[in-house]
């Protein structure tokens, strides 16, 4: 089956080509030719998949799916959430991390999750799909693999950080992981 990923980021098309198998021929955006700029304006991570999803299902009439995920963090009120991609006004991952650890200097309660949430557009009708990890924000970044927040995110049960982790094991344990996984077990019922 062939099924469209709303993303242009190539790195989350290949992380999810890794999880998805090769049943499912997944093509990104750039394969369709659609570079639009496709809004996303919602206050939830389910409002902004939904609001890609129907998007291309709109214009392109085809299956599709769209994740929207992001770091939440207890101590700041679930903060950076939908806007995890540009907390500090710019979408600088290293500016991001500083902004993170700036508000959480002198603070012992650290408790985060990273949450993915895929809608899936399937003959013309909705379906959500939720992934998370628990871990904790460090101190200080340490690695340098993956992306975004990877360098200050310790998943529970490890000592090392998303970025010091081998990119396979990552791609087995992360909200991303687990939301595809429920993505493709519900397109093989
Ligand atoms: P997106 O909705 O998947 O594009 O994620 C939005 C933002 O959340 C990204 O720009 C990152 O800052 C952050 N993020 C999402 N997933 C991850 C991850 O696996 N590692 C680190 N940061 C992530």
């Amino acid at each position: 089956m062939e099924l469209v990923f709303a993303s242009s980021n190539e790195h989350k098309v290949n992380e999810i080509r890794a999880i998805i198998g090769s049943a499912i021929i997944l093509k990104s955006l750039n394969d369709i030719a659609c570079f639009d700029d496709i809004p996303e304006t919602g206050s939830t991570f389910e409002e902004n998949a939904g609001q890609k999803s129907r998007y291309i299902f709109d214009r392109y009439h085809c299956d599709c799916f769209a994740d929207d995920s992001g770091l939440e963090i207890d101590a700041l009120n679930g903060e950076p959430g939908v806007y995890s991609a540009r907390y500090s006004g710019s979408r600088d991952f290293e500016q991001n991390m500083q902004l993170v650890l700036d508000r959480l200097e002198g603070q012992n309660h650290r408790t985060a999750r990273f949450r993915t949430v895929i809608s899936l557009i399937l003959n013309g009708k909705e379906h959500l799909f939720e992934g998370s990890i628990e871990g904790k924000i460090t101190l200080q970044r340490s690695g340098s693999k993956g992306f975004g927040y990877d360098p200050i995110f310790q998943p529970d049960g490890y000592e090392i950080s998303f970025a010091e982790m081998d990119p396979a094991e990552k791609n087995r344990i992360s909200h991303r992981a687990i939301a595809v996984e429920k993505l493709i077990s519900f397109l093989n019922q």
